[in-house]
């Protein structure tokens, strides 16, 4: 085997598992290359929603055509899907040489030595209970912002969602491990870390020395030298005081937030088993206001939840206008095998869900622009990560994470500089350096 190609689906966790697969092959000395050309293609797949699962298996399916002019190709599915389907995949796609879940990456060089001398496909989706302890090599895709995962797997059995039954049960990374990873990032001139979890406020429960995910992120930040440190996903029932005032406090840490809300209706809220009210968020919201004004909120909106009535609908639309959240995601509920919310009564007619879609994202749009219009006129300080995609520009984020195109003669791509915003639309800002 000479060459790879990593085709992604999904989250920033799956981009990042994609960067660890990369890794892998590296180091067994393959290289990187196009599709048409490589020795083995891996389609790391998502199953959040049915949409990513259809366009997983129409990729699947172009493949086929692929395999058939070039027999000695090796095909390999891994992710959620892989996780999720197993050796069902085989069903629908007989040509997959290898399936591998989330948790098995670390055995990828197993599989694939497997694969050569087996006459049937090899499928590994056992999971691996020492996976959170490894640390596996990493081809990362960008060279200035960087993903470090400080724990996998999600507990929290949201009644939607399938993830808890394919990443596993909720597991962290000793500490040390994850600060050891960050101060190598800063040594190979890394700028930003965004640490990765599925509900990182849970951080630490189980390991042995006690420790909550506020005393990492003041270790993070007092001991790595990292210049920006982000996180995703905070779950808002547990997110608390600790927490804002480390956002507050550590200097390092980005005035940002992104806190999925999902709905504004308790009974759905209830209902997808969040376990807090619409009261309850208000009130954080509130408290991270209070403590950090410019603080940038983002969320997620699930619409046509089943039994999500038209009231309930207008409960998300209103708590929308009330926060006023620098950006959402919006997505229709989308039934997925084996969670609870399949068996629930009251699904919603998919045009119904298609025009509350509609409509959140068109409120959403006005409150976006009116956001990032008030950035105009002032100084933001950019991280410059490469350039804009019209061309010609640089590009960078501010500190709340938003987009600014920079006109600039130089090229200072990895550099923090100060930027003047001088126009902004619903997805991005524009903006001249100061100096
Ligand atoms: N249908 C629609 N959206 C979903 N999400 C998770 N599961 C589903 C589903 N079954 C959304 C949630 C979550 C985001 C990552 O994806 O809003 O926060
Ligand atoms: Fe990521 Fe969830 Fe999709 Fe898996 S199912 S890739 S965890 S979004």
């Amino acid at each position: 085997m000479k060459s790879f190609h990593i085709i992604t689906f999904g989250c920033q966790m799956n981009e990042h598992d994609s960067e660890r697969i990369a890794g892998i092959l590296e180091g067994l000395g393959c290289a990187s290359a196009n599709a048409d050309c490589a020795d083995i293609i891996i389609l790391n797949s998502c199953s959040i929603r049915e949409k990513a699962e259809q366009k997983f298996f129409s990729e699947l399916g172009r493949l086929k055509q692929l395999k058939a002019s070039r027999p000695g190709l090796k095909i390999a599915v891994a992710g959620c899907i892989a996780q999720q389907e197993g050796a069902h995949i085989l069903s629908r796609a007989p040509f997959v040489d290898m399936v591998f879940g989330p948790s098995d990456i670390a055995k990828l060089a197993e599989i694939i030595e497997n694969t050569a001398s087996s006459p049937v496909p090899v499928i590994d989706t056992q999971g691996d209970p020492e996976y959170h302890l490894k640390r596996l090599p990493t081809v990362r895709a960008d060279k200035v912002k960087a993903w470090v995962s400080i724990m996998y797997g999600c507990d929290n059995f949201c009644t939607y969602c399938v993830v808890p039954y394919l990443r596993g049960r909720e597991r962290s990374r000793p500490p040390l491990d994850i600060v050891k990873e960050v101060q190598d990032l800063v040594q190979q001139g890394y700028k930003e870390v965004t640490l990765l979890g599925q509900n990182v406020n849970s951080y630490g429960s189980g390991l042995e020395k006690k420790i909550d995910f506020p005393s990492l992120l003041t270790m993070v930040n007092d001991n790595t030298g990292m210049e920006r440190i982000r996180f995703v996903t905070s779950h808002p029932r547990d997110l608390k005081e600790r927490l804002i005032q480390a956002i507050r406090n550590l200097p390092r840490v980005c005035e940002c937030l992104h806190l999925p809300v999902q709905s504004g209706a308790d009974p759905i809220l209830s209902a997808m088993n969040r376990r807090y009210t619409r009261e309850d968020y208000l009130c954080k919201i509130k408290m991270l206001r209070d403590a950090v004004p410019d603080i940038v909120l983002t969320t997620d909106i699930i619409v046509g939840f089943p039994g999500e009535t038209e009231h309930d609908f207008s409960m998300t639309m209103k708590l929308l206008e009330e926060v006023r959240f620098d950006g959402i995601f919006a997505f229709k509920y989308s039934r997925r095998p084996g969670t609870a919310a399949l068996r629930l009564s009251g699904h919603v007619p998919e045009n119904v869900k298609e025009g509350r879609l509609t409509h959140v994202l068109a409120l959403q749009k006005a409150i976006t622009l009116e956001h990032n219009k008030r950035h105009i006129n002032t100084v933001q300080e950019i991280l410059i990560d490469g350039y804009s995609k019209k061309g010609g520009r640089l590009c960078g984020r501010t500190r709340g994470n938003k987009v600014v195109n920079i006109e600039a003669p130089v090229n200072r791509v990895g550099h923090l500089a100060n930027v003047r915003i001088t126009a902004a639309g619903a997805n991005s800002l524009a903006g001249q350096l100061c100096e």
